[in-house]
């Protein structure tokens, strides 16, 4: 079959897309391993029989939902391009607003903690901004894990280390000056699990028990193990949950607690400062509020 670029473009159809000119741009470009712009510079060119089949099936995954990262293999975080598969979560645009706050809290040699980091895009956005920091990154998902470490490998990020860990379980006297979390936060029974692109990732990066704060609870409670006095930690958490996380931050010996929104306006980011250790309350148990 002839077709030309611009010809194979007008005849995509994506009907339940929010965005499918741009979502077929995106598959077309990704399949002949050019750059946007070449689509346009270029209308008439023709595809080969190869290309255009690879595009068509693309086309056709995308027309039954599966989310555009998955069917390139990629997805830009913090002006990074990241691998990603069907074991991690797509980054989204929202925990910039994490690593934004990370970054204003870093000293130039800062032991960071990524606590859950799927691809890597946090902790790798933290060692784009700072080079002298050392950095562990951490996920119970050996899968989630290989694909961070490529991505490291690929950026040259040598100061990352990957730690394969059941929230701290794994660390054990390990301390940073900062720990970061985009931990599983969706109620178990939310409807939004059977829309749009989540239907694809991981359940197990995504949801937290009925009322989705059972991930939260247990960093929260662990990570004052692994904070040095002072030391900061920072949760993405969902829109309504800021009162309950607070309460969590306040329950466990941290204080300056303060919740960031999003550029939506939404309370999207809690963090607070450990403690010293002369101020804190004992505790009877980490455990008591699971
Ligand atoms: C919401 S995703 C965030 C991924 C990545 N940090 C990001 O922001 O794109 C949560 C991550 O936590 C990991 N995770 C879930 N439960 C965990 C546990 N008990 N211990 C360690 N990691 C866990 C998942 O495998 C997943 O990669």
């Amino acid at each position: 079959m002839v077709i030309s670029i611009k010809a194979a473009l007008s005849q995509a159809e994506l009907p339940n897309s929010d965005t499918p000119r741009l979502d077929a741009e995106v598959l077309l470009y990704n399949v002949l391993g050019v750059r946007r712009s070449y689509l346009y510079a270029w209308p008439e060119k023709i595809l080969t029989t190869h290309q255009y089949e690879q595009f068509r099936a693309l086309l056709a995954r995308r027309a039954q939902g599966e989310p555009i990262a998955y069917l390139t293999g990629h997805q830009e975080f913090w002006s990074l391009n990241l691998q990603v598969n069907e074991n991690t979560l797509i980054p989204r645009p929202e925990t910039e607003l994490l690593v934004e706050l990370a970054i204003e809290r870093l000293s130039p040699k800062a032991q960071v903690i990524d606590l859950g980091t799927g691809s890597g895009a946090i902790a790798l956005a933290i060692a784009q901004e700072c080079q002298q920091c050392s950095i562990l990154a951490t996920d119970y998902s050996p899968a989630a894990l290989k694909i961070a470490q490529h991505n490291a490998q690929k950026l040259g990020f040598q100061q990352v280390k990957f730690l394969l860990s059941d929230w701290c379980a794994a660390l054990k006297n390990i301390k940073a000056t900062i720990i970061v979390s985009n931990p599983p936060y969706i109620e178990t029974a939310d409807p939004h699990l059977n829309q749009g692109d989540v239907r694809y990732e991981p359940r197990t990066a995504l949801v937290a028990g009925k009322d989705g704060l059972t991930d939260i609870r247990q960093i929260i409670a662990q990570a004052q193990n692994h904070l040095i006095e002072k030391g900061w930690l920072l949760l993405e958490h969902g829109y309504n949950q800021a009162q309950a996380v607070q309460a969590l931050f306040k329950q466990y010996n941290y204080e300056a607690i303060q919740t960031y929104q999003d550029l939506a306006g939404l309370p999207r980011v809690t963090l607070g400062r450990l403690e010293s250790k002369l101020n804190r309350k004992s505790l009877f148990s980490d455990q008591s509020n699971k």
